[in-house]
């Protein structure tokens, strides 16, 4: 059994998780790197972690059917019990989710449900808010919706730019991303979604 981790660009939370799996001897290791685009910087981290990687760009596919269909052949093929999302900007399909329903998690820079979907970080810093942070959450059919599992505050100092801001929350992902993953794979947290119902 193993984990892949899926990236589209730096790579910085791809290599934080290898680095923690390995200082802490995790049993269910990071197998592969899943990269969409030829130019992910996560790419040249594979290659200095030694950590095999597959570029599978959805330009190489008619639908996103089959694109899909080919990721999940590459994860039977490697045995991946688990799918980690670290900067991977696609909304999965069902093809990929169905079979990794509960088993795939993502990290997003804010506390969600506040600013869901791209530019985060920005959306934060425009609203003005003083408290932000991260969310480490499952993948479900929407936007940055799934089961919260772990979210950490960052605040906004006075002093702060945003790419202060950007770094501090970079650093906080750092942190509670691979001991989160580790948590969600021992079965310390359990995948229970809920129906959120609002009335009023
Ligand atoms: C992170 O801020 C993560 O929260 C978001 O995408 C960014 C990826 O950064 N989903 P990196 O590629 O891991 O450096």
């Amino acid at each position: 059994m193993s984990i892949a981790i899926f990236a589209s660009g730096n790579g910085s939370n791809f290599e934080a998780i290898v680095r923690y799996s390995r200082e802490q001897n995790w049993t269910t290791s990071v197998s592969l790197l899943v990269v969409d685009r030829e130019d992910a910087g996560a790419i040249e981290r594979a290659k200095r972690l030694e950590v095999p990687y597959y570029v599978v760009s959805p330009k190489h596919f008619p639908s996103k059917l089959e694109y899909e269909e080919a990721l999940l052949e590459l994860m039977e093929k490697h045995g991946v019990e688990w799918i980690v999302l670290a900067g991977y900007l696609r909304i999965v399909g069902d093809t990929l989710l169905e079979p990794f329903e509960g088993k795939m998690v993502n990290i997003h820079p804010s506390l969600l449900p506040s600013f869901p979907g791209l530019h985060a970080v920005e959306q934060a810093w425009g609203y003005g808010v003083k408290v932000t942070g991260v969310t480490v959450h499952f993948v479900d059919a929407g936007l940055d919706s799934g089961q919260i599992i772990a979210q950490r505050a960052v605040e906004v100092d006075e002093m702060d730019t945003i790419d202060m801001l950007t770094n501090k929350i970079h650093e906080v992902e750092h942190q509670v991303y691979p001991e989160t993953i580790w948590k969600v794979v021992t079965g310390e947290v359990a995948y229970s979604p809920m129906i959120i119902v609002v009335s009023g």
